[in-house]
């Protein structure tokens, strides 16, 4: 397998305004085709840095770690206390012909310092999901394979999937190589990784089922947690799903309705607003130039697309975290900004202010709120100016199907995209009509899905359909997806919760031991997988949660003892 590889520049005290604070795949559930333009903006930036000011830091890394959140430094920090593992894994587990399929490696970090050798031992594993296992390491070093790990006398696992960082079984992303990224094949790979692997500087044969396997997961992870539950059942003994997403869907404008409703009103009341006078301008091609000035996208064609980007700071809100080392404040600093005293900025394109008013005029007789303004102001200088003069259809124009051609493994949007397009939907889209909203009625269905089609033309092997066949996760359970030794965690104010077993649409249960089904109060988005090493550090929301988990997860195996022991017996 070739590893290709790329020379960055980074600047040691250079911070990025990363969009959201939110990985790649995370953008591009919330911001749709948008999110590979502001992606493709942010590597150009981060590849053309001028080496004039700051100290330098000149490094080789695999692209998979040129998109991350996580500071550098803390990332070297973690590399350094987990080397990375291999697996050997075959491309294609259900070739079913005999023949020898190809191989490739899967990448897995083990955290071995509360390891305590015996027959009952278990394994804690998270399941790296949709993005390089690198950007859960923290989670092995202080988070809940931690935290269980230390509680249990166990070994804590980070796997990562198919695809995705350093886990390469293709050379390019064409739609013929991508064919083996789904969900069936990775689940596959996981029950394998269990069923077979040997940790390195372990003697005791630690796989599934002789010893007890936890499998952890968030987000789309969470929902394979559950799906691993389900289908491997003698193999996975316990599984938690945090943020599980178990219901697909094609259309989730409930994701931005959870926002709209969760945030401050104040705030929720000033994105509103500049919705409704957008949606109301962009209409009429007057109006409709004067308002894209304003937010400095005049030459933007495609009023969707303008209506996409003011959608991009939305995803702020799913990059809260109740550990500020781990969340950003990009949401309460978007808020402040709407909020904002109106400032005279020579770099807006507006006529004049009316103080007594307080209303801006943008062109002859149209005047906007000053929210509207501070908006406009907010994209300009954070979005707007990461585009060259003049070339904002370059920048954000999504109606160029050869700006989703290249096919290269550094192009790693096309991951989560294909798993979109193929299996999983959830195209961020304007709510029903009639309903209030904090997106443009333009965002719907046909605009947020058509990249499924420019960016995966048809291959040789295989065509990606017209709309994702969402059936097959929904047959694996839905919101009512349920086992014993299955807890289903969600965040009561997670974007995602309407597309979790905590949906108001899903029936409510009991939260038992066997079967816990817990809402962290206040909690965004799997807010149980990070924690502090000293649990007390915690808000208290979280160290109760920990707390339950280490509840029942040390039942769970209590019941895998005793059966062990009746079994010996018998
Ligand atoms: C992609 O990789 C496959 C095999 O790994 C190769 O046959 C194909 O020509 C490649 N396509 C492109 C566009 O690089
Ligand atoms: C671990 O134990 C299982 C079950 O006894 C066995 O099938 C497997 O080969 C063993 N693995 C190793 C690496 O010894
Ligand atoms: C969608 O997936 C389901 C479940 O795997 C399958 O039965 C069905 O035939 C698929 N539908 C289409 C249109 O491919």
């Amino acid at each position: 397998m070739a590893k290709r590889r790329a020379v960055v520049v980074l600047l040691a005290l250079y911070t990025q305004v990363v969009c959201c604070g939110l990985g790649i795949s995370d953008q591009l559930r919330v911001l749709g085709p948008q999110a590979v333009n502001l992606w493709k903006l942010q590597n150009a930036r981060a590849h053309s840095r001028p080496q004039a000011q700051g100290s330098l830091l000149v490094q080789e890394q695999d692209y998979s770690q040129i998109q991350t959140q996580v500071g550098n430094d803390e990332k070297d920090a973690l590399r350094g206390k987990f080397p990375e593992h291999w697996f050997s894994q075959p491309l294609d587990h259900f070739s079913g012909d005999g023949q020898l399929t190809e191989t490739w490696r899967q990448r897995y970090w083990i955290n071995t310092r509360h390891y305590v050798p015996g027959e009952n031992t278990p394994v804690i594993v998270i399941d790296g999901g949709e993005t390089s296992g690198e950007d859960r390491l923290g989670f092995l070093d202080t988070g809940i394979a931690d935290i269980l790990a230390r509680a249990t006398g166990g070994i804590g696992v980070v796997l990562e999937h198919r695809y995705y960082g350093n886990s390469l079984p293709v050379k390019n992303l064409t739609t013929d190589s991508l064919r083996f990224l789904n969900n069936a094949q990775s689940a596959a790979d996981s029950a394998n990784f269990m069923a077979n692997v040997k940790f390195p500087g372990i003697d005791e044969n630690l796989t599934a089922p002789n010893h007890p396997w936890i499998y952890y997961g968030g987000s789309y992870a969470g929902a394979r947690a559950a799906h691993m539950r389900v289908l491997y059942p003698n193999l996975v003994w316990g599984a938690i799903a945090s943020s599980g997403v178990t219901h697909a869907s094609l259309e989730n404008w409930e994701y931005m309705e959870i926002i709209r409703r969760a945030a401050d009103i104040k705030c929720s009341g000033n994105i509103q607003l500049t919705v409704e006078i957008v949606d109301s301008l962009i209409g009429n091609p007057i109006t409709s130039r004067a308002i894209k000035a304003l937010f400095g996208l005049a030459g933007l064609e495609h009023n969707e697309d303008f209506a996409s980007i003011l959608e991009s700071p939305l995803g702020n809100w799913q990059a809260r975290n109740w550990d500020p080392e781990v969340g950003t404040t990009g949401w309460d600093d978007f808020c402040a900004a709407l909020d904002g005293k109106f400032v005279h900025d020579p770099d807006m394109n507006f006529v004049s202010y009316d103080e007594g008013m307080d209303m801006v005029t943008i062109a002859e007789d149209l005047t906007v709120p000053v929210p509207v303004y501070n908006y406009a102001r907010y994209i300009k200088e954070n979005y707007v100016s990461r585009c060259p003069d003049g070339a904002v259809e370059d920048c954000f124009g999504t109606y160029d199907d050869s700006k989703f051609r290249d096919t290269g493994l550094d192009q790693i949007w096309r991951l989560w995209l294909f798993q979109v397009c193929t299996e999983w939907g959830y195209f961020s889209t304007a709510p029903p009509a009639g309903k209030p909203r904090i997106v443009s009625r333009l965002l719907t269905l046909e605009y947020e899905s058509k990249i499924c089609k420019q960016a995966y033309p048809p291959g040789k092997h295989f065509v990606v359909p017209s709309f994702p066949n969402i059936s097959a996760v929904n047959a694996l359970g839905d919101f009512d997806i349920a086992a014993d030794r299955l807890a289903i965690i969600d965040g009561e104010v997670d974007p995602w919760r309407p597309v979790t077993p905590h949906s108001d649409y899903a029936r409510d249960r009991e939260d038992t031991i066997l079967r816990p089904f817990k809402v962290i109060g206040g909690g965004v988005h799997h807010w149980d997988e990070n924690g502090r090493r000293n649990l007390l550090e915690e808000p208290s929301q979280i160290q109760m949660i920990h707390e339950d988990i280490i509840v029942f997860v040390t039942s769970w195996l209590d019941d895998w003892a005793a059966k062990r022991a009746a079994h010996a017996e018998t």
